[in-house]
């Protein structure tokens, strides 16, 4: 098993992945929601305008079917239980203090939900243990994004590397 720490030729990971479309985003959320399990944590990175909501809202209609999913810049966090995991959506951009995150209830669903977290940075040395980061740069045209994944421990590296697997 190849180690995140020694990239090789070979190795089946997307580190990155250009997405030429919104359609090519939502894709790349529902291959991620096709394999993830209560206890991942997706942190979604990127300016403002970047795909973050994007991504979590294809990430979710992927999982439970259409339905409305507004952003949570002013709640900070929404709620999906339609049976399954639940799937906590974070937006933490309004966020003053990164001690905050516990009077959102956030350890609970570090342990029994999947966690999709829009400005993960502001989790600051309160960022859980192990969570597959996903940041969105600009591509070259306006509708295109670079995803850039990067994973912090061992449990984000096998969802990653699951997401790379060929039949993924
Ligand atoms: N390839 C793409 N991936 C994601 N969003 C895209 C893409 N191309 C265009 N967009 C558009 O960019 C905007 C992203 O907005 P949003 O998801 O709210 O950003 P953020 O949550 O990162 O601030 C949306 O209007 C979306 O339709
Ligand atoms: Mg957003």
């Amino acid at each position: 098993m190849s180690q995140p720490d020694d990239p090789h030729p070979d190795d089946p990971h997307p580190p990155m992945l250009l997405l030429d479309s919104l359609s090519a985003t939502a894709a790349l959320a529902g291959r991620l929601a096709r394999l993830a399990e209560a206890g991942d944590i997706i942190g979604l990175a990127g300016e403002l305008g970047a795909g973050k909501t994007a991504f979590a809202r294809a990430f979710i209609h992927a999982r439970l079917g259409e339905m409305e999913v507004p952003s949570p810049t002013f709640t900070l966090v929404q709620i999906y239980q339609n049976g399954g995991a639940p799937i906590w959506h974070f937006d933490l951009y309004r966020l003053e203090d990164s001690a905050e995150i516990y009077e959102l209830g956030i350890e609970e669903a570090f342990d029994s939900a999947i966690c999709l977290i829009e400005w993960p940075e502001k989790m600051a040395g309160n960022a859980p243990r192990d969570w597959l980061e996903m940041r969105l740069n600009p591509g070259a045209g306006e509708n295109s994004r670079r995803a850039v994944f990067t994973p912090h421990g061992a449990r984000a590296e096998r969802l990653l590397q699951r997401l790379g697997a060929p039949d993924g």
